[in-house]
């Protein structure tokens, strides 16, 4: 079976980005002689999955930093062609996030990274998380894009580590009921 994980930072009010999508609050924070777990987290992943918020903010970034074959989920962007500077690393999918992972299944595929706050909500509330790595940043943004949102029934979760780092940020990772 193809599993979902997650690898995400939020401040510690519960966002991911400004309204606009602004994450400068969380780039300026990023201590290059701090080992945040990104190289092991993304080892095993065969593919990166994110919504079309997600990939639109990455477009604006100067170099495309992903190693990964990237799914953009989106209705908007599902019958538009990939740039072509992205053509073998990117695609763009309409599907749902279950019919997405079997396919991916299908595929071969076995671990796959889930990006994007309304993509996290929508995969967890379809019971599609294996577990999460969030980094929670020590900040106060106010407003923006949240990492959780509403949901049918609650969510148990299993705290696995908890680690903190001398610049402040700590991170938890926790395992999602299978
Ligand atoms: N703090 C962090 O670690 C971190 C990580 C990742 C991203 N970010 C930031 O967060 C922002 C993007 O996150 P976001 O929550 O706004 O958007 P997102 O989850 O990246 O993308 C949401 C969009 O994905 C599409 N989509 C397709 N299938 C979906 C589904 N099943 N469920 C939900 N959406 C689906 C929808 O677009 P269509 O209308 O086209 O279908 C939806 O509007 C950016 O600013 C990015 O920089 C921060």
């Amino acid at each position: 079976m193809a599993t979902a994980h997650v690898f995400i930072a939020t401040s510690l009010d519960g966002f991911i980005a400004r309204s606009d999508g602004d994450i400068d609050w969380l780039l300026q924070r990023d201590d290059q002689s701090e080992d945040h777990g990104y190289p092991a987290f993304i080892a095993d992943k065969d593919v990166i999955v994110m919504g079309r918020g997600s990939y639109e903010k990455v477009l604006t970034f100067d170099a495309w930093f992903y190693d990964r074959p990237v799914v953009v989920l989106s209705q908007q962007l599902a019958d538009s062609p990939v740039p072509e500077e992205l053509e073998g690393k990117v695609r763009f999918s309409s599907l749902t996030p279950a019919g997405l992972m079997e396919e991916l299944e299908r595929q071969g595929v076995r671990r796959v990274y889930i990006d994007g706050g309304q993509l996290v909500q929508s995969f967890l509330r379809d019971g599609l998380v294996a577990d999460m790595v969030i980094t929670t940043v020590p900040v106060l943004i106010g407003s923006g894009r949240p990492l959780f949102g509403a949901l049918a029934q609650d969510i148990e979760l299993k705290l696995v580590t908890s680690r903190c780092f001398p610049s402040g940020l700590v991170q938890s990772t926790y395992q999602l009921a299978p």
